[in-house]
């Protein structure tokens, strides 16, 4: 038999992004209304640690919708759904290793007595969690959030939209100042997997170069050669800048990764312009004016007021959370589907996902023949050495 009233636990694990408070706020509203208990985890599974020894009470933990705390005449203004970054803390600390650790997050969930958990992730966590529901026999919905938009069978993560909103703006603030100096802006996006926000981003905000590790998994003397010949077409057709966006998953020329590979790609692409100007090859023979500076985004990508996208998606997922949980459809995946919100069974889908994360690899990379890549072709963007380029133009 069902029960009508449940206690249910939200957490946020991973890395923060816009939109993870208006999921909190959706699902507190929805389960207010059906008078459901609801806690609120702090610091993701950590959260149910403290609860086992008992440096918290379930009380302290319980959610109401927001709103009356704020001052004077805004009061009962429902805020939370504007801001970034999350309520509850969160947590990227990777598998407990120490069993007492997992037994204290088991022990904590049991104390709670909790129906069901909601938790909000990336692919990393729900690995995680998946094996601690599994262990707990918890009843689990998670909820996809990253800026990278790299989770499995959902065509959006919460996060994405918003991220990608700020490289387009950045890239477009960036080319002003390229503009007026006639320089070559690399920027660096995150992405340590994927390649989809360097890549739509970099689209929206009319990139001349994207380097994604789904087409260039490192920098090879070939690619830099490539992209200062086109720096030497674009100067040929008087645009005497560019703008270079490169994911932070692109290796350097030694096979590793780089956490300035910006810096390097922007000193090599310098290095390599000015050696071929002394080529005698009269396409190249300006490329030694050819300066660069290279801009790292960084977290910057992670803040922001989510967009209208993100926070009615976050929305969508945290009343889809909510039905499911009241329907007992447990241990599922909420996804978003041509254009609308579905469900996916977490023992169908954690094999592929596990395997991934063995392999280490993307379980949701960017095609290399989507319409995306496609798309930035079509537009001439450089994008590597890929097959698909066009050699009339990388030559
Ligand atoms: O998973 C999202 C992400 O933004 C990646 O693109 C990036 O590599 C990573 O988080 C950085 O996270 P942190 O600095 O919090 O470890």
């Amino acid at each position: 038999m069902m029960k009508n009233q449940k206690k249910i636990g939200i957490l946020t694990s991973g890395g923060d992004c816009p939109g993870l408070n208006a999921i909190i706020r959706a699902v507190v509203k929805y389960a207010n209304i059906k008078e459901w208990e609801i806690f609120g985890i702090p610091r993701g599974t950590d959260g149910f640690i403290d609860v086992a020894r008992g440096k918290v009470q379930g009380d302290d933990l319980k959610l109401q919708p927001h709103g009356y705390d704020v001052p004077g005449v805004l009061q009962g203004l429902d805020i939370l759904q504007f801001m970034s970054g999350s309520v509850l803390g969160s947590l990227s600390r990777g598998n407990p290793k120490d069993e007492n650790v997992t037994k204290d997050i088991l022990e904590g969930y049991k104390i709670l007595e909790l129906d069901a958990l909601i938790a909000i992730g990336g692919d990393g966590s729900l690995d995680i969690i998946y094996d601690l529901a599994k262990k707990g026999n918890w009843n689990l919905v998670v909820i996809p959030k990253t800026i990278d938009n790299d989770v499995a069978f959902t065509e959006r993560s919460v996060g994405f939209d918003t991220a990608r909103n700020t490289v387009t703006q950045a890239l477009y603030d960036l080319t002003f100042t390229a503009a007026s100096h006639e320089r070559i802006m690399v920027v660096q996006v995150m992405g340590r997997d994927a390649g989809h926000l360097a890549l739509h981003s970099g689209i929206a905000g009319g990139a001349d170069c994207i380097l994604i590790s789904e087409l260039t998994p490192k920098l090879t003397e070939k690619t830099i050669e490539g992209i200062c010949k086109y720096i030497a077409k674009l100067r040929k057709d008087r645009r005497k800048f560019a703008l270079v966006v490169i994911a932070e998953g692109v290796q350097g020329l030694d096979n590793k990764k780089d956490p300035y590979i910006a810096e390097t790609l922007a000193n090599l692409i310098t290095e390599y312009s000015h050696r071929l100007c002394l080529n005698d090859n009269v396409n190249y023979e300006d490329l030694d004016q050819v300066d660069t500076r290279a801009t790292i985004l960084g977290h910057l990508q992670r803040c922001g007021v989510p967009s209208s996208f993100d926070r009615i998606l976050a929305t969508v997922f945290g009343i889809k959370a909510v039905h499911l949980i009241e329907e007992e459809r447990y241990n599922r995946l909420v996804i978003w589907q041509n254009g609308s919100v579905e469900s996916k069974s977490l023992e169908q889908i954690m094999p592929m996902i596990k395997w991934c994360h063995q392999e280490q690899t993307c379980p949701s990379p960017v095609d290399p023949e989507g319409f995306m890549v496609r798309t930035a072709l079509s537009l001439g963007i450089y994008i590597g050495e890929s097959h698909f380029y066009p050699d009339n133009i990388s030559s």
